[in-house]
């Protein structure tokens, strides 16, 4: 850490940030009588606070986000060469970094062709929301509004977005909400028996699970259905990955009932899971996909909103009508910080194999949670994929009652106490905030692994026993 940070600057700006800052996510009773966290600098994998104490960021900057890790000068010259050269000019014109990023990116998407740039995942999943209801006035006589979304997802923190979140805790108290969004069940196979599928197993459940989806669109009628907005892997709603046969049954639905589908990968894209984005593990051709967080992992504010030639289409068939065009504009997406970012941050993941590195990791990460599982009888089930994996914690596992929130909380301070950051599914879904949750950076290496696990290992030891 660079020790030119005294205590004493920092105890200023710990009152200045208590005294005017408003924390995302926080209740700020406590911090009348304590101090919150105020992060000073990261390198690599490790961050420092206010008090030069060391951590492991098993979270990648809190929410998955910082991919390529902290301190990478190459990314920091690439925004400051290209702020240099010209800062913003609004998206109506191109840009140098805005075309060559496109490029690169739809590189590694076949099927896909055209990119639109804003500054956050929330908004990136809006445009395809508003695509959606204009293709409906367009082409369907206004019919074709309604946005499937899927229980235990989320897609972000504006309205339009809550209002296709399937996470009832987070939504509490901020509707009413967005008309015509409709959610179908999850596909969540350590909870089946919440879906009555308790019967059925591996593929069958999964098949299963995507004709609950058929069975939303033929109550709402096929005709009224527009767009299925998933998640590759469900993120904050518990780390939930899909049974195999699910995906298929999904492509094969969405096609017969000529209803477009929406791939998030705001948290899944760019690696998170060992692929460029989580879809491709599943074959899956969707027509939209949204991503954010990993794109300049932290370093530039950016989104994308990727879509195919043949939706882009739709928005340009008569040049004539006023109409016909997408009337839409996100101001900060214009800025060229995030494309120059986010090349240069493709460049290490390319140059420096990190999806090869991800897999590996993330595979010593799943065996070493498993081994954990034999060990400590409140872990119930361990998922994900790639560097991106969830442990839930159970009172019982027979029952699968989920542990108290309160205990699962407890784990992430010990983690803390020990210098490792790690995560949980917080006031999300009601009684089901009991997943921890690791994201570390894909630069990871087997011992930075290993010392996280071994910090849950002993945390579950304490709060426990
Ligand atoms: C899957 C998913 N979609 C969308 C969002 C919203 O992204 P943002 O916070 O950039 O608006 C998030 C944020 O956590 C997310 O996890």
């Amino acid at each position: 850490m660079d020790t030119s940070y005294s205590r004493n600057d920092l105890s200023m700006v710990v009152e200045a940030d208590k005294a005017h800052v408003w924390h995302h996510l926080t209740q700020h009773k406590p911090f009348e009588t304590g101090d919150p966290r105020v992060i000073v600098e990261g390198k690599g994998l490790r961050v420092w606070d206010q008090h030069g104490k060391e951590f492991i960021d098993a979270l990648s900057g809190g929410v998955w986000t910082v991919n390529v890790g902290y301190g990478r000068e190459s990314i920091a010259r690439a925004v400051y060469d290209q702020l240099m050269k010209i800062c913003y000019f609004a998206q109506s014109a191109g840009s140098v970094p805005g075309a060559r990023f496109a490029e690169r990116l739809i590189g590694k998407m076949p099927g896909m062709s055209r990119v639109y740039y804003t500054n956050s995942g929330s908004e990136a999943n809006e445009k395809a929301f508003k695509m959606v209801r204009q293709i409906a006035h367009k082409r369907y006589g206004g019919k074709k509004t309604k946005i499937l979304y899927r229980d235990r997802d989320y897609h972000g923190s504006t309205l339009a977005t809550m209002s296709a979140g399937g996470q009832d805790q987070r939504n509490a108290q901020y509707g009413p909400f967005a008309p015509d969004f409709i959610r179908v069940p999850h596909c969540m196979e350590y909870r089946k028996h919440e879906l009555g599928l308790e019967a059925l197993s591996g593929e069958a459940f999964g098949q299963a699970a995507a004709d609950a989806i058929e069975a939303v669109i033929l109550r709402e009628g096929p005709e009224t259905v527009g767009l299925l907005c998933l998640e590759p892997v469900t993120a904050g709603g518990g780390v939930i990955e899909a049974p195999a046969g699910y995906w298929e049954r999904v492509q094969e639905i969405c096609r017969k009932y000529d209803i477009l589908l929406h791939i998030d990968e705001v948290v899944c894209g760019i690696g998170r899971t060992g692929a460029w984005f989580g879809y491709q593990h599943y074959g899956i051709r969707p027509d939209f996909v949204t991503m954010a967080k990993g794109v300049a992992s932290g370093y530039a504010a950016i989104a994308c909103m990727v879509t195919t030639e043949d939706v882009f289409d739709m928005f340009k068939d008569d040049a004539d009508d006023p109409l016909n065009y997408f009337r839409d504009i996100s101001t900060f997406g214009g800025c060229t910080a995030g494309p120059a970012a986010a090349l240069e941050n493709m460049r290490i993941i390319e140059d420096e194999g990190l999806l090869e590195n991800c897999t590996a990791m993330g595979a010593r990460m799943m065996a070493n949670l498993r081994g954990l599982m034999e060990k400590h009888k409140v872990i119930g089930d361990v998922r994900g994929k790639g560097l991106f994996l969830g442990a839930e914690l159970v009172a019982d596992r027979v029952t699968k009652e989920p542990a108290e929130e309160k205990r699962v909380q407890q784990v992430l301070a010990e983690c803390g106490a020990q210098g490792v950051i790690i995560g949980a599914t917080n006031r999300s879904v009601p009684e089901r905030n009991n997943t921890l949750c690791f994201s570390p950076a894909l630069i990871a290496t087997a011992d930075d692994i290993d010392r996280i696990t071994e910090a849950v290992d002993v945390a579950l030891g304490r709060v426990f026993g």
